[in-house]
């Protein structure tokens, strides 16, 4: 997860800042997207879709080609359970791991705990609401906050319990960026290019809009992996990411 100079004069890389989601449903259609995108994105993600097929051998796998993983199980227990995943998640050798931070305080510290133990030391991310959730959504949840207002408590709480990255929506990321200083990650879903269908997601920006609103990561899925030319798709995120460095 680099973010080191490459191809951006203020020393920001466009290419590494680039997501890829994975959910495609078998092992030969994500090595068929793996091997079209490999070298033209940062990372890969592999989520519950993908995971509950294959499982950590194919994590193994595309790790072992080189790829950088970003594994998305959206962890949500108790803290011991919690833990316990981390740990074995530590062992693929993944670069990111997803918790969801309404867990609570004590499941996200021993989500830090556990990965700060493991050798290769996956950075661990706080979900705070889901990208699809609408602020309608929200009410009926009973949260009691606007959205806004709700990924604040929970990116205070995550922060408090030693997390080092969020995955919020890009209508959040100017006041976590504004709250938080560089030591925070932000890693926003919910991108869409000009014009692409929503789909299920409720709070979208452009690829553009969030690297500018101070996003350190996108996620992309159906935009790349539904495109004629998945490879053409990505190229064309990582020029906006780099015209908006
Ligand atoms: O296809 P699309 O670009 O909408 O995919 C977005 C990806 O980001 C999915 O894999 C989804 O699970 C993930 N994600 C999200 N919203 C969050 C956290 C993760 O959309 N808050």
């Amino acid at each position: 997860m680099d973010k080191t100079p490459k191809d951006a004069p203020d020393g920001k890389d466009a290419k590494s800042r680039l997501i890829v989601a994975l959910d495609v449903p078998d092992r030969a259609t994500a090595l068929e997207k793996v091997d079209l995108l490999s070298g033209r994105v940062g990372c890969f993600k592999l989520g519950l879709e993908i995971f509950s097929a294959e499982g950590p051998r194919l994590v193994e796998e595309i790790r072992d080609r080189g790829e950088d993983i970003f594994l998305d199980l959206k962890l949500h227990d108790i803290p011991n359970t919690v833990a316990g995943a981390v740990r074995s998640a530590c062992k693929l050798g993944v670069k990111m791991l997803t918790v969801h931070a309404s867990g609570g305080a004590a499941m996200l510290r021993a989500a830090v705990d556990a990965a700060q133990e493991a050798a290769a030391q996956p950075l661990i991310l706080a979900v705070t609401a889901l990208t699809s959730l609408s602020e309608d959504d929200v009410a009926r949840l009973g949260v009691g906050q606007g959205v806004e207002q709700w990924v604040e408590t929970l990116a205070s709480i995550a922060h408090g319990a030693g997390v080092r990255g969020l995955v919020a929506s890009s209508k959040e990321l100017p006041a976590l960026r504004r709250r938080f200083d560089d030591g925070m990650e932000l890693v926003i879903p919910g991108i869409r290019p000009a014009g692409a269908a929503t789909q299920d997601q409720s709070r979208t920006a452009t690829p553009g809009a969030a690297i500018l609103a101070g996003a350190d990561f996108i996620v992309v899925g159906r935009p790349i992996l539904n495109a004629d030319d998945p490879g053409a798709a990505a190229d064309a995120i990582v020029a906006e990411v780099r015209q908006a460095l």
